[in-house]
């Protein structure tokens, strides 16, 4: 018989041996669990304690108040992290800043489920890389994983978990101001660096302190809104969606992207945000894309204008049943999701399947072992602008110019014994440089054109004057550049847009250079002296008076911290050139959308025939096309070369050139495979690209390029919608820009 203390020892005992089951059932996933299933247990056990509110909480996104995105601000977002309704919280960083909300998420509420902190970390958070579609224009896989590294290093030293990027929005637009943002207007291209900006960004352990919750975005088809213009209307045959826009989301999401965004506009008359047929029956039922879909700032209230649903609630409603697991500031799930479930309108297991999905990249991210591990004021003091980091930007710089003209090689200039007159509104400037989207940069650490050519070319006299302002019409200046034009041996005119002329809501109907910069260059051109041109801009312009008089035109995109230095590098031939556009620059506004993978049509463009496919004022032509780029050397490509002239399923076909340097300069040549199915059962671009190698040759070098070609390769969406190559004949490019190729033919055989 048991006596009463006994009973009494043995309860206590089992009160004790269940609250430590509970308590470790909440402990941190200790380093031996963190396999899928140890995780998926913690985060049921969480769950199974967690009341609606809290479940709710989790699906809720708020801005701090250290950086404004959006339009709407909410009041006081430090309550409703105490009360335990908002699991996240993005704009907020910094080692201290960050452990202070973590320390009201993790000791003032019930459970105490850490935040999130989310930040649009694009092209670097404080070193600030150039923009992407410049990293895009080196064409480096390497160099651009490594530019998202930094930023994942450095963000992650000042409390962040997650990036809202990259962005891998296909843009043919350049009215689009976001063309600034992403990689271009190429399919496969985009594909690889999404890739490579996903692996930067997690790493191969989200579990490390340095290392970034990627978020692919914006999904989808953001970029192809109508006229350029931001948030507008989009409207495309799920064809064009498959074939050209929906594969970078989707190679982001095999390269492992933890997270998606929904974009703001909407695709076939359903915004992407309400949209299940992309949400839920392509990216989870096709892709198996198994993270959490967060959505664009406020972008479920806003299906109320799009005018899918009548109110607030139903649009939460609408985000839920189509698969969104988080409201980015929408307030949404917050005030109605509630009233919702009540109503029947959307189910818990909805519900609990988002919260599941946002909880487990929370214990991923090792934020149950210590909230704090990314708050750490060591590491934000010791990892942030270091010198290997401002290198490795002044690198990237390097390789994102791009060389458009150089007649007479009027570059590399010389270091010295040589008079510059330097101007133009972007010539002395820090602030443009960093471009949009620049997160935590401080513009005031941005290194000028200005500072980076006295650095590097010390002895060098430069003549500085602005000439004119970037965008307004004071033509007071202009005499002052001119006076100095005429006492130099050379000009190099440093002009574009402002950082605000591009990024989001940033579009233009016009493309040509803004303000009165256009008749300073043509004053200076009338001095006689040689003129340089470097343009910063976020997007292709309409510059055909600069292709015809510059003498040398660089593209520098907005060139970010280490701008300055990497320009003079160029430009005073410590680096030769090696960019190539990821997008095509049009003649005039009137030719877009304008791209090289363009169809043929019926009736292809025949200069003899008036009925054929042309405008009457301007070339089909672009300015500079998709692939081209110059060098300070010059290389010769030779005719493909191919395995065989017949290609069967599951075989490979290889393609050789053999590429020479035959010019003065060591220098990189980017060699492009592009392909064309010359007849398919629906109609095909008239090339695409599949393949690109970045060849280093020192002057007189030469080297074999070999591509491998599969049947993938040669698969499209069919007549059928089925995914899948036909037999037919294709034709083979190599080149050195999408319109300078060699070519070669072969056949496809299905058996
Ligand atoms: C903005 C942008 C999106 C960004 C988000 C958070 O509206 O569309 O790219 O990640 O809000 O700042």
């Amino acid at each position: 018989m048991r006596t009463l203390p006994a009973i009494l020892l043995s309860v206590r005992w089992i009160a004790l041996i269940a609250i430590v089951l509970v308590v470790n059932s909440c402990s941190p996933v200790s380093d031996t669990d963190k396999t899928d299933e140890a995780i998926q247990k913690k985060v049921n056990e969480l769950m199974a304690q967690m009341t609606l509110q809290e479940k709710i909480g989790q699906m809720t996104l708020f801005t701090s108040d250290y950086d404004v995105t959006g339009p709407t601000m909410r009041d006081n977002y430090k309550d409703d992290i105490k009360s335990g309704r908002v699991g996240a919280i993005f704009n907020a960083f910094g080692a201290d800043y960050t452990r202070k909300l973590q320390e009201i998420a993790v000791n003032e509420t019930r459970l105490g489920i850490p935040l999130l902190f989310g930040y649009d970390v694009i092209h670097g958070f404080r070193t600030i890389f150039p923009i992407s579609l410049g990293e895009a224009a080196s064409w480096n896989l390497e160099a651009i994983q490594g530019a998202a590294r930094v930023a994942a290093v450095e963000a992650t030293a000042e409390g962040l978990h997650w990036t809202f990027a990259p962005m891998v929005d296909i843009a043919r637009d350049p009215r689009w101001g976001r063309v600034s943002e992403g990689a271009g207007e190429d399919t496969w291209l985009g594909c690889r660096i999404a890739e490579a900006r996903v692996k930067g960004f997690q790493g191969d352990d989200l579990a490390a302190t340095n290392t970034l919750l990627a978020c692919a975005k914006h999904y989808a088809a953001y970029g192809a809104a109508q006229a350029g213009r931001d948030y507008h209307t989009v409207d495309m045959s799920e064809r064009a969606l498959r074939e050209f826009y929906l594969p970078p989301y989707k190679a982001a999401a095999d390269a492992g992207a933890a997270t998606f965004m929904t974009s703001f506009n909407e695709l076939d008359g359903i915004p992407a945000t309400g949209n299940k047929h992309l949400l839920t029956n392509i990216l989870r039922h096709e892709w198996g894309f198994d993270g959490f879909v967060v959505t664009d700032y406020t972008s479920i209230n806003e299906m109320v204008p799009h005018g899918v649903v009548t109110n607030e609630k139903e649009a939460g409603e609408l985000a839920l049943n189509a698969g969104v697991d988080m409201d980015m500031q929408g307030a949404v799930y917050y005030n109605h999701l509630e009233q919702s479930l009540n109503e029947g309108k959307v189910t818990v297991s909805q519900i609990d399947q988002a919260v599941r999905r946002i909880l487990t990249l929370k214990f991923k991210l090792g934020l149950f072992d210590d909230p704090y591990r990314y708050s750490d004021l060591k590491r934000q003091q010791e990892l942030v602008m270091t010198p290997q980091n401002l290198e490795t930007a002044r690198d990237m710089v390097r390789r994102s110019l791009v060389l458009l003209k150089n007649n007479n090689q009027t570059l590399p200039l010389r270091k010295e014994k040589i008079n510059i007159a330097l101007v133009g509104p972007l010539a002395d400037n820090q602030q443009e440089l960093i471009g949009s989207w620049s997160a935590a940069g401080d513009w005031k650490k941005a290194v000028s054109v200005m500072e980076g050519m006295k650095t590097v070319a010390p002895a060098a006299n430069l003549l500085f004057a602005t000439g004119c302002n970037i965008a307004d019409d004071t033509t007071a200046m202009i005499a002052q550049a001119v006076a100095a034009a005429a006492k130099a041996d050379v000009v190099v005119a440093v002009m574009g847009e402002a950082a605000w002329m591009s990024g989001e809501a940033a579009c233009r109907s016009q493309l040509d250079l803004p303000g009165v910069q256009q008749e300073l260059l043509q004053q200076l051109k009338a001095t006689g002296k040689p003129l340089v041109v470097v343009l910063m801009n976020g997007r292709p312009l309409t510059i055909p008076w600069l292709d015809q008089n510059a003498d040398a035109l660089v593209e520098a995109w907005f060139p970010g911290t280490q701008g300055g230095l990497g320009i003079a590098d160029v430009l005073f031939g410590d680096y030769n050139p090696s960019g190539k556009l990821p997008v095509t620059f049009p003649r005039n506004v009137g030719q877009i959308p304008i791209h090289y993978n363009m169809k043929n049509t019926g009736r292809p463009m025949d200069p003899n025939n008036k009925y054929t496919s042309k405008y009457l004022d301007v070339p089909n032509t672009p300015l500079y096309p998709f692939g081209f780029g110059l060098s300070y050397t010059s290389f010769t490509l030779s005719e493909p070369r191919l395995s065989d002239t017949v290609l069967l399923p599951a075989k490979e076909l290889k393609v050789t050139a053999t590429v020479a340097n035959t010019g003065n300069y060591d220098g990189e040549e980017t060699v492009q495979l592009y392909v064309r199915d010359l007849v398919g059962s629906v109609t095909r671009p008239v090339k695409e690209l599949k393949g690109f190698q970045k060849v280093f040759l020192k002057k007189g070098e030469q080297a074999e390029v070999t591509f491998t070609l599969t049947d993938a390769d040669l698969s499209f969406y069919r007549s059928d919608m089925t995914f899948g190559a036909e037999p037919g004949q294709f034709v083979v490019y190599v080149g050195n820009s999408s319109d300078n190729v060699k070519s070669a033919t072969f056949t496809y055989l299905q058996k």
